[in-house]
C-alpha cells in the first residue's frame, strides 16, 4: 500500500515530458524537504496562484540563488474579510501548472540557472487550518501571528484583518517548507516590511528577499485582481503609478539641493496628478510618505535614511456586473549611502 505521503504526490494534468510534482500533505511536502535540508538550499515563493509574469520574476530570482525552488499556491481565508473577493478571486490552476513547467523547461536551458521547481505546494484549507477559519475574526480559534503596530498601518486602515492572515500563513508556510530564502514583490511592500520584521523578531530561520515591481508597458504594476479592473478603468489604473513618479521626481529635485526635504510637497506633485476622471470615479485611500522601518508617516525626508513612498486607490465599478477594485503600489527612495 502506498504511504500517506506518497499518495498525496500527484502529478499535473497538462501533457508534458518534465511534470512538476505537486505535494498537496503538509506530511508529503516534508518528506520532500527533510533529507535534502543539509544538502540542498532551497529557494520558497509563496503565491495566491494566478500567476502573472510578476510573480515568475520571483521564481526565476529563486531559482538563480538556490539549487531548487519551492512553490505555493494557497488562496489564504484567513486575509480576506467576510466583505471581500475571497470567493472569486480568480483560480486559474491548470494555467499556472503549465506556466511553471514552462519556467522549469527555460530553466533546463539556461546555464545560468542552478535550481528548478522542484515542488509546488498546493495544500487545501482543511491541511492549512485543521481547525476551520471563519472569515469573522472573533470567530477565530486558535493560533495567529501579529505583527504590530506595523499590521494596522497603510493598507491595516481599510484591511484590518490582511496582515494578521498573511503573517499567520506565511509563518505556517515556512513552518511546512523550511526555505533557506523566501522571495517576495516590492509591489506588497508592507507586507515584504512586516515579514521581514516576523522572522526577526520570531527567530525563523529564513531570509527574506525582496524582489522588484513587473509592471506592464504602461506602468501598471502587475496584480492578478487588474483582470477585474475592465477596459474603461483598465485604461485609466495606470495614473496611479505615474503618480508616485512625479513624486519621486520632485523628491529626487529637492533632495539634490541638500539637507532634508519636505514630505508635503513631495506628496503634493502626485496628488495633482492622482485626479479622478469623472466617467471612471476612483477613491484615494492614502498616499503616503513613511519610514522604511515602521511605515510611520514622515513630515520631513532625510536622504541618508530614504522613505517609501505608497499608494492605494479604490476603484468604483463603471459597468454592469463589476466590483470596485483597489490598486497599490510604491517606489522606495533608497537611502543615500
Ligand atoms: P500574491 O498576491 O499571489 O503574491 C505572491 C507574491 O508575488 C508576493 O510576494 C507578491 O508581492 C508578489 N507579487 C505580486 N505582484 C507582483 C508584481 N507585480 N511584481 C513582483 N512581485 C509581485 O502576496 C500574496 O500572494 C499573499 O499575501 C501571500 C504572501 C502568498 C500570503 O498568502
Amino acid at each position: 500500500m502506498a504511504s500517506p505521503a506518497a499518495s498525496s504526490v500527484i502529478t499535473a494534468l497538462p501533457e508534458t515530458t518534465d511534470p512538476l510534482k505537486i505535494y498537496t500533505t503538509i506530511a508529503s511536502l516534508r518528506s520532500y524537504r527533510h533529507p535534502l535540508l543539509s544538502t540542498k538550499s532551497l529557494g520558497f515563493v509563496p503565491t495566491m496562484g494566478a500567476l502573472h509574469a510578476g510573480h515568475l520574476s520571483l521564481i526565476r530570482t529563486a531559482a538563480k540563488e538556490n539549487d531548487s525552488v519551492a512553490v505555493s499556491i494557497f488562496v489564504n481565508p484567513a486575509q480576506f474579510a467576510p466583505t471581500e473577493d475571497l470567493a472569486v478571486y480568480p483560480r486559474t490552476l491548470h494555467t499556472d501548472v503549465a506556466l511553471l513547467e514552462s519556467l522549469n523547461a527555460e530553466f533546463s536551458a539556461d546555464s545560468t540557472t542552478r535550481g528548478r521547481i522542484e515542488a509546488l505546494f498546493l495544500p487545501s484549507v482543511a491541511e492549512m487550518y485543521p481547525h476551520g477559519i471563519p472569515l469573522e475574526e472573533n470567530a477565530q480559534r486558535g493560533a495567529f501571528v501579529t505583527v504590530q503596530p506595523l499590521a494596522a498601518k497603510l493598507e491595516g486602515i481599510t484591511r484590518p484583518h490582511f496582515f494578521r492572515g498573511v503573517a499567520t500563513v506565511v509563518a505556517k508556510l515556512f513552518n511546512i517548507v523550511q526555505p533557506d530564502i523566501a522571495y517576495f514583490g516590492q509591489k506588497d511592500v508592507q507586507q515584504s516590511i512586516i515579514l521581514k520584521r516576523m522572522v526577526k523578531d520570531l527567530h525563523f530561520p529564513v531570509q527574506i528577499r525582496v524582489c522588484p515591481t513587473g509592471r506592464e508597458v504602461d506602468g501598471l504594476a502587475m496584480s492578478s485582481r487588474n483582470v477585474y479592473l475592465g477596459e474603461r478603468r483598465r485604461a485609466i489604473a495606470p495614473v496611479l503609478y505615474q503618480a508616485l513618479r512625479a513624486s519621486e521626481d520632485e523628491y529626487r529635485r529637492l533632495a539634490a539641493q541638500g539637507g532634508t526635504v519636505d514630505a508635503k510637497a513631495v506628496l503634493a506633485k502626485g496628488l495633482e496628478l492622482l485626479q479622478p476622471g469623472k466617467d471612471v470615479p476612483f477613491e484615494i485611500e492614502y498616499f503616503s510618505l513613511a519610514d522604511l522601518q515602521e511605515l510611520e508617516e514622515l513630515g520631513t525626508v532625510d536622504p541618508k535614511k530614504g522613505a517609501v513612498l505608497s499608494a492605494a486607490v479604490r476603484m468604483s465599478p463603471v459597468e454592469e456586473g463589476q466590483g470596485p477594485v483597489r490598486l497599490i503600489d510604491n517606489i522606495i527612495l533608497e537611502a543615500e549611502e
